[in-house]
């Protein structure tokens, strides 16, 4: 039985099918049982995985655990206390690139370091996959671009290697059922090395559009954010490692292609497999500006 935390997130979604179509159990937590559209066959745990008391219905069995950092936070400690208590002996974590390589504010790079060390203190195997910035976080693009097609935004030459989250739930089902892993972190990018401006001109391709990335000053787009409601930490997080991603392009590494035994998928494929998020729908609204999601 493999515990899923952030069940419903991208990568977790993606990791909860790949482990049932290999025939493993799953447990999956959701705050939301209604909503979460998991599959039939997974076992749900429902409850709020940041306030692990809530998770009554955790099975006994469970024998590794998938933590998001975002979805437990700062009860990452008890949560993996208590899944050790229902038989856990691994923990594969759904770190950063940036706590190997920083970028942008140092109390966001904290956030991931602080998991990472309740999982080294679990007394659980660990595994850390420190994931670059998620090729699916350019979804936060999709109403600009189906109402505009411009893209507007900051620091349009910001250069990362973005990963397909497939990818990501690959190597995590391989890290949950396979001990090898136990105390490695995998350094996780997609193959290429690519712009703001390449990522819109490649969404544009397919979907068979001229795109265009509009620039904007960081103050301009800051100001907008906070106009939508957005929090201050998201144009925080956002502004500041694209900041840092102009002057100095993130990592790129070959360690998926190492762990799965072939090529990490590009940004191409993840905008063909998501064209349809990008093709136009009557009646939507463009909003003001759009960025990418957070980390
Ligand atoms: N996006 C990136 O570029 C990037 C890069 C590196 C690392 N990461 C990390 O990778 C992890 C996985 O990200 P993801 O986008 O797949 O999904 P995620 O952010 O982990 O969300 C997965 C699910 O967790 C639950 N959740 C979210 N926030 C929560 C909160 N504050 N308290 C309790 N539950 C919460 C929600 O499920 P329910 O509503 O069903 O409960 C959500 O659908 C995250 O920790 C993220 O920080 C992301």
């Amino acid at each position: 039985m493999f515990l899923v935390i952030g069940a419903t997130g991208t990568v977790g979604r993606e990791t909860v099918n790949l482990l049932l179509e290999s025939g493993h159990d799953v447990a999956a937590v959701t705050r939301d049982p209604t909503a979460a559209a998991l599959p039939a066959d997974a076992h749900i745990v429902a409850g709020d995985p940041s306030e692990p008391h809530t998770l009554t219905s955790m099975p006994d069995g469970v024998e590794a655990v998938l933590l998001s950092p975002r979805a437990a936070g700062s009860a990452s400690s008890e949560l993996l206390s208590q899944a050790a208590a229902r038989g856990a002996r691994r923990v594969v974590v759904l770190s950063a690139a940036t706590v190997q390589h920083p970028v942008g504010h140092p109390r966001f790079i904290e956030e991931f370091k602080r998991v990472e060390a309740a999982a080294r203190e679990s007394g659980l195997s660990w595994t850390f996959l420190r994931c670059a910035d998620f090729a699916a976080n350019a979804l936060a693009w999709a109403p600009q671009i189906r109402a505009t097609g411009v893209v507007r935004g900051a620091h349009g030459g910001a250069a990362t290697s973005p990963i397909h989250h497939r990818d990501l739930a690959e190597v995590a089902v391989a890290a949950l059922t396979d001990p090898a892993h136990a105390g490695r972190s995998h350094l996780l990018t997609g193959p290429q090395s690519i712009t703001q401006y390449e990522k819109v001109r490649l969404i544009g391709e397919a979907v068979d559009r001229t795109l265009t990335f509009q620039e904007l000053a960081p103050e301009q787009v800051r100001r907008a954010m906070l106009a939508q409601g957005l929090p201050e930490d998201v144009p925080d997080r956002l502004l500041g490692s694209l900041a840092d991603y102009a002057d100095s392009p993130g990592p790129t590494t070959n360690t998926v292609e190492r762990l799965l035994g072939r090529p990490a998928l590009t940004f191409a494929t993840w905008a063909a497999d998501n064209s349809v998020a990008f093709t136009a729908r009557t009646g939507t609204a463009a909003p003001a500006l759009g960025g990418e999601g957070r980390a």
